[in-house]
């Protein structure tokens, strides 16, 4: 393999999924959870371990390839993409329980921060051969009110056309197809990048060992992540989907939703062009 092709391992894109989260986790507080649901949240979820176990009689030899593969899951550093993709979707539904606005979905492994804040009309860091049709993607941010909000931003990331995001697979510049967009005094953003494609799950690693030897598939439909924030508003974590895309119904990850799913005008040059309107929650002033 040359050195300018892309070949991202599952130990890669593990390793730095890893690595990205425990960034994360410095920044975050601490979980604030008693003793008391502790023990109740660790006794149901063994509790609903020794069910299967029970009732499917599951038997040593399949007990020790389960023990052996949560290790490989830990060296390889696959833990933040094997629960983004098998758990993180339940989360993200309780919490959307007790939120308006704007539909969320799971944040996934491969957000980075601290990338360039671009105006409101911009084009998203690419390199000069960039591969992909072109996608002109535009809407505005505003109050659950209709107010429009100015200086509101969106945190955009995305996987290339091979399926690829940089930070996370070899060969792709550090930023590429990321930035942090900021509207404009009508809340009005229009940003060019290019049209992502499906994402595939590393196959190589022992998530991916996983999905085939259940006869799964690995697949996710191509999106566009998004956190849009805008002061005394609650952030939005979101994907958008494009309408007519593969695996649109059987995303691996669980985490499509119909109101994300946008429609595609094909433009004259060639281009697509999409837009959505994201509506973002008052927090509650103390
Ligand atoms: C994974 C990758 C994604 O791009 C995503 O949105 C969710 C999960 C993953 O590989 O775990
Ligand atoms: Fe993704």
């Amino acid at each position: 393999m040359s050195a300018t092709q892309t070949s991202a391992s599952a130990a890669d894109a593990g390793a730095n999924a890893s690595e990205a989260f425990r960034a994360a986790a410095a920044r975050r507080a601490a979980a604030a959870t008693s003793q008391e649901r502790t023990d109740r949240l660790l006794r149901r979820t063994l509790e609903a371990i020794y069910d299967v176990i029970r009732t499917e009689e599951v038997s040593y030899p399949e007990f020790q390839a389960v023990k052996r593969w949560l290790m490989q899951v830990g060296e390889v550093g696959e833990w933040p993409l094997l629960l983004d993709v098998f758990v993180e979707h339940e989360i993200e539904k309780v919490a959307a329980k007790t939120q308006r606005g704007t539909t969320g979905t799971i944040e996934g492994p491969y957000y980075l921060p601290g990338q360039y804040r671009l105006p409101a009309a911009t084009t998203l860091p690419m390199r000069p051969d960039e591969k992909g049709a072109r996608l002109v993607f535009s809407g505005q941010v505003r109050d659950l009110d209709g107010t429009a909000l100015a200086g509101a931003e969106l945190d955009v990331w995305q996987a290339d056309a091979d399926g690829y995001y940089s930070g996370f697979a070899p060969n792709i510049p550090p930023g590429n197809l990321r930035g942090v967009v900021v509207t404009d005094a009508d809340g009005r953003f229009v940003v060019t990048t290019i049209k992502p494609a499906p994402y595939r799950i590393p196959t190589d690693g022992p998530t991916g060992a996983m999905i085939a030897a259940a006869g799964w598939h690995p697949w996710r439909p191509a999106h566009l992540h998004l956190m849009v924030r805008a002061e005394g508003h609650r952030q939005v974590t979101t994907q958008l989907y494009f309408d007519g895309g593969d695996w649109l119904d059987s995303d691996v990850a669980s985490a499509t939703k119909d109101d994300l799913v946008l429609a595609l005008r094909r433009q004259d040059d060639g281009s697509y062009a999409a837009s959505y309107d994201f509506e973002l929650e008052p927090v509650a002033k103390p």
